[in-house]
């Protein structure tokens, strides 16, 4: 049984009660992923699962088997920081940078979601357009929580990269 992380095929842990992001931090020593409240509430722990957003202190690593995992550390390519990570930088996306990571993550399965149509709480009906404007952003990402605060900077990286790629 195996997990592939950022491309990398790695064991699934031999107890299956371990959680994704436990094995993430204290198996493969990947800490890009950030452990907050360990329930579902922060958003801290968001990793990709082949492009779609989970909270990985919710999964078990074991529930993977198989599946391509992306976390932070795998979202630079040749040793160029992803445009999201780059424009988080240049707008002051954050402070302490404890939540980054998942906010990143978390904003690169949300552009996916919203290119897929997916509805978000502001849409007025099932079929409502997708298109990232900064409220879409916000209510899209209210699962991320910063404790710093770095919000509007947030909001203007997700907004200066990935929105405008996303028809309308
Ligand atoms: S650590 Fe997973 S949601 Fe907070
Ligand atoms: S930058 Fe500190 S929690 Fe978000």
């Amino acid at each position: 049984m195996s997990l592939i992380v950022n491309g990398t095929a790695v064991p699934a842990p031999a107890d299956a009660r371990v959680s994704l992001l436990d094995h993430l931090r204290e198996t493969l020593h990947l800490t890009g992923t950030k452990k907050g409240c360990n329930q579902g509430a922060c958003g801290a722990c968001t990793v990709l699962v082949e492009g779609e957003r989970i909270l990985s202190c919710l999964a078990l690593a074991v529930q993977y088997d198989g599946r391509q995992v992306t976390t932070v550390e795998g979202l630079a390519q040749d040793g160029a920081l992803h445009p999201l990570q780059a424009a988080f930088v240049e707008h002051d996306g954050f402070q302490c940078g404890y939540c980054t990571p998942g906010q990143i993550c978390s904003a690169i399965g949300m552009a996916a979601e919203a290119q897929r149509g997916v509805p978000s709480y502001l849409s007025d009906d099932l079929s409502a357009d997708t298109t990232l404007t900064r409220a879409e952003i916000q209510e899209r990402m209210s699962g991320n929580l910063c404790r710093c605060g770095a919000y509007n900077g947030i909001i203007d990286a997700i907004q200066a990269t990935i929105a405008p790629k996303v028809p309308a």
